[in-house]
């Protein structure tokens, strides 16, 4: 697996990388989501790229920029045990030549939920995905579910800026007890954690997206938003100051009014 940090390095790797790239774009912390993101791509691509990139225009809040999980080796570690060809793991400098003046805007959806909450996120996270797109000229970008909105708007800007990439969406995966894997579970004291399963359990069990708030409220949980959007619930939560995001899709929730039953899945949403 080479590891490579310039844009002149990864250019001269990927000319020599045969047929269509698939492309896992992560800001490390890696965890079973973004291993079954990199399986998929090795499964339906003849080369696989990840990229580690704590990517600092996407944080409306500098502090959760410095203190977020920072795990290398066992980053390395997971990306060649999922057979990845490459990592590309460039620095600021290295990416943003420009010092961030150009960006990409999106001026409707990316200003709900999220993007309410945290203003300029999805300012960042278009730019640093048109970027790495621009360098890593994927044939197919394998994107969570768990991050529905950006998954959406990613897809968006492919579709309008007529690039010729597929954008994959791939199941949440879920710990045993219904939470979505996220690098920021790591931040939840073990008391957080424990009571932190009630957050999905909410979403799927409440007949509406008041009821799950008031829950959520009721068991302690500083909420954001919780909006039924399309065909999906949609959550921000925040648990002893740590920020988790989630949501299902609607028909996973009960009709107002029917008996609420738990619906508690192994693996993805
Ligand atoms: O989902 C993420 O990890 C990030 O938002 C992404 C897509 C790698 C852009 O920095």
């Amino acid at each position: 697996m080479k590891i490579l940090s310039t844009v002149e390095a990864f250019r001269a790797w990927r000319g020599g990388a045969a047929g269509p790239l698939g492309f896992v774009p992560t800001m490390g912390a890696l965890h079973a989501g973004h291993r079954s993101l990199m399986e998929r791509a090795r499964a339906e691509c003849a080369a696989t790229v990840a990229s580690v990139f704590v990517n600092p225009t996407q944080f409306n809040d500098p502090e959760d920029c410095r203190s977020y999980p920072k795990t290398w080796e066992t980053d390395l570690a997971m990306a060649r045990e999922a057979g990845m060809d490459a990592v590309f793991a460039p620095t600021f400098e290295a990416l943003y030549p420009d010092g961030y003046r150009y960006r990409v805007t999106e001026n409707g959806h990316s200003l709900t939920l999220e993007g309410a909450h945290r203003p300029g996120h999805f300012d960042g996270v278009l730019t640093v995905v048109l970027k790495l797109f621009q360098i890593v000229v994927p044939g197919r970008a394998y994107f969570g579910e768990k991050d529905w909105q950006q998954l959406e708007l990613v897809r968006g800007m492919a579709a309008a800026f007529f690039m010729p990439i597929e954008v994959v969406a791939c199941p949440t995966v879920r710990e045993a007890d219904g939470l979505a894997m996220s690098s920021r579970n790591r931040r939840l004291s073990p008391a957080a954690r424990s009571r932190a399963p009630e957050f999905h359990r909410a979403l799927v069990e409440s007949p509406t997206a008041a009821a799950a708030r008031e829950r959520l409220t009721e068991a302690g949980f500083s909420v954001q938003y919780v909006e039924d959007a399309g065909s999906r619930r949609l959550a921000a939560v925040e648990l002893e100051g740590v920020r988790l995001i989630d949501n299902i899709p609607l028909a996973a929730t009960p009709a107002p009014g029917a008996d609420a039953t738990p619906i508690l899945t192994g693996s993805a949403s």
